[in-house]
């Protein structure tokens, strides 16, 4: 078996921080109680944990009110909870031909209830242009949702302009940091973003299971799309106004949170611009080596999200994943990343492409050998 080299992280990166997995089995060895469920210490030091994740994660994200980030299942749910939680029938919300299908999907269902939906055409880089999500505001406008860089390549999304589009015209701008959070710096004031959501397990270098959503001040009507218990206001059948109550009935995924901490504190340790140094530094050698093979062809814009996507001829995409994984011992991803709609804006919905994605621990052997790998494959094809 050859030694495996990982560079899917842009699906879930690993190897995480060794601190992960320590923080969560001491956590699960050393007094998993439930936190806010009980008086006793083992709960209050359980809701002590989860305190200090929550301010950590706030404090990486510009949220001033800690409070207002509410833990989730994953992005998905987070984003979820953000669009079935505000729209209603009549009222209309713009997004792009950028989205994955965790915006994707809940817009469809949505838009069978009534909601009308816009969806911004991309450029054929991946990118969108401020000024057509600008005119395609209506009087029933009420949220922009959209990505701040595509999962398939890597494209940046103008996501500071379109928030001072958004607070001009008095929206609500719901930002998908998927690809983002723990590469690039979010400021949610900053940036004029009203929700937000992030997943524990990609760049924030915790766990699976986990993720968060931002519900800013400007949200005044949130609806829970779960309800139960809370550990507060019992005796109300109503789910509690306060948050993070509100969003966050059932008990907590407490081990994973632990696990999210300690990702923070090695991003915090090691410094995220050192990371997106080292990563960019991998994409340049990336984007370099494939342009060096005549028959390949890149998308999207150099400088966005640690990703590259690329093709080799009319190679179907998943051929060349399987090959690279199987006789090279590569792992990448291919297919449409539950992306279609930006695979239709790219050019590439019936090929897909090949997506590789380095991380914190990927070497510039790792990407090497990607190189020889993607050579060999080009020149008998
Ligand atoms: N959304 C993740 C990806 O793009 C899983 O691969």
């Amino acid at each position: 078996m050859k030694k495996q080299v990982y560079l899917d992280n842009a699906a879930t990166t690993w190897p995480k921080p060794f601190s992960v997995g320590e923080a969560m089995a001491a956590f699960l060895r050393d007094g998993a109680a439930n936190p806010g469920r009980g008086g006793h210490s083992l709960s209050l030091a359980a809701g002590r944990s989860v305190f200090a994740c929550r301010q950590q994660l706030a404090a990486l994200l510009g949220v001033k009110d800690a409070s207002r980030l509410v833990f989730t299942a994953n992005a998905t749910q987070a984003l979820n909870i953000a669009l079935l939680g505000v729209l209603r029938p009549g009222d209309h919300c713009i997004t792009t031909s950028m989205e994955h299908n965790a915006v994707v999907r809940p817009l469809h269902h949505l838009a069978q209830q009534g909601v009308e939906v816009t969806v911004v055409p991309g450029t054929s880089d991946g990118s969108v242009e401020t000024a057509l999500v600008a005119a395609a505001i209506r009087p029933n406008t009420r949220l922009i949702a959209m990505t701040h860089a595509s999962n398939v390549c890597g494209t940046l999304l103008p996501i500071a302009e379109i928030g001072a589009v958004a607070r001009q015209a008095k929206l609500l701008l719901l930002v998908d940091a998927a690809q983002t959070a723990g590469v690039f710096p979010i400021d949610v004031e900053q940036m004029g973003i009203d929700m937000l959501a992030v997943p524990s397990h990609k760049s924030l270098l915790g766990p699976p299971g986990l993720g968060a959503l931002f519900v800013g001040p400007r949200v005044l009507h949130i609806a829970p799309l779960v309800y139960g218990g809370t550990g507060s206001f019992s005796a109300e059948a109503e789910m509690p106004q306060v948050f993070p109550d509100r969003l966050e009935a059932g008990t907590l995924n407490t081990v994973g949170i632990v696990g999210l901490a300690a990702g923070l504190d090695y991003l915090a340790t090691r410094g995220m611009p050192d990371i997106y140094r080292h990563e960019s530094g991998l994409i340049r050698q990336l984007r370099s080596g494939l342009e060096s093979i005549a028959k390949v062809r890149l998308y999207g814009q150099s400088l966005g999200a640690p990703i590259v996507a690329f093709n080799i001829l009319d190679m179907g995409s998943t051929e060349v994943a399987h090959i690279l994984d199987g006789e090279f011992g590569i792992a990448t991803r291919a297919g449409l990343h539950c992306a279609p709609l930006a695979h239709q804006t790219l050019g590439t919905s019936k090929q897909g492409v090949v997506r590789v994605s380095p991380g914190p621990f990927s070497t510039e052997n790792d990407i090497d050998l990607l190189l020889e790998a993607v050579l060999e494959i080009a020149r008998v094809s």
